[in-house]
């Protein structure tokens, strides 16, 4: 229990060392599951209406009723199509990959 109690408290005072100091500001992206969400709010959401995302465009489908999977999301994304432009070349491999997972994982839950 004492262990437990001084192992929180050098973290609580390791947390708040990191907190300000430094005068950088630059933090760095989050590598983490908010990545696809971000990318689709910055290349998505001025077309496509997805709840989870707080997206409401209307010039493509409404991906909540669509619920594409992973594969028809980076067809897409990198291929473009109608009135959708291609991402290749704009996004990489890895950001349609966050996209497309968070597009399939995410349409038509909230
Ligand atoms: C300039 C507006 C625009 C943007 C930006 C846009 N889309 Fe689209 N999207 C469209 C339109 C229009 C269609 C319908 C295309 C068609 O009729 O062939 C579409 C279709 C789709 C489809 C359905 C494809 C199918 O075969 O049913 C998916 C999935 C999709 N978009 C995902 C995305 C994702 C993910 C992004 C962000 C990387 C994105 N779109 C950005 C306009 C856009």
């Amino acid at each position: 229990m004492k262990l437990r109690l001084s192992l929180a408290a050098v973290l609580v005072a390791f947390v708040a060392g990191c907190g300000g100091s430094s005068g950088e500001s630059n933090t760095p992206a989050p590598a983490s599951d908010s990545g696809g969400k971000q990318l689709f709010t910055d290349n998505c959401s001025s077309c496509h209406t997805l709840a989870a995302a707080g997206a409401t465009g209307q010039v493509g489908p409404n991906l909540d009723q669509l619920r594409p999977g992973p594969d028809l999301v980076t067809r897409q994304v990198n291929s473009g199509g109608g009135a959708m432009p291609s991402f290749k070349g704009k996004l990489t491999d890895a950001q349609i990959k966050q996209i497309a997972d968070y597009v399939s994982a995410n349409a038509g839950k909230s």
